[in-house]
């Protein structure tokens, strides 16, 4: 699904540009070589990160337990 109409860039380069680090509206255009035009994308993209963020805090605090590779080792 296309996020930013202007450039073209679609949901898939959003998120690959949040895995590598993008944590702002212009970090995934930079890291996807665009630019913004009209800026209509700009809250989906600022959700997006917010979204990523979250997840990752998820991740971060999740118990050794629920690790399948962790459990298989015990
Ligand atoms: S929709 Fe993204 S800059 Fe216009």
């Amino acid at each position: 699904m296309y996020v930013c109409l202007c450039s073209g860039m679609n949901c898939r380069q959003v998120k690959q540009a949040l895995s590598e680090g993008a944590r702002s509206h212009a970090q995934v255009f930079l890291r996807n070589g665009l630019r913004p035009s009209c800026g209509r994308c700009r809250d989906t993209i600022v959700g997006m990160i917010d979204e990523h963020a979250a997840q990752a805090g998820a991740n971060d605090g999740a118990p050794a337990a629920l690790d399948p590779l962790s459990v298989a080792a015990e």
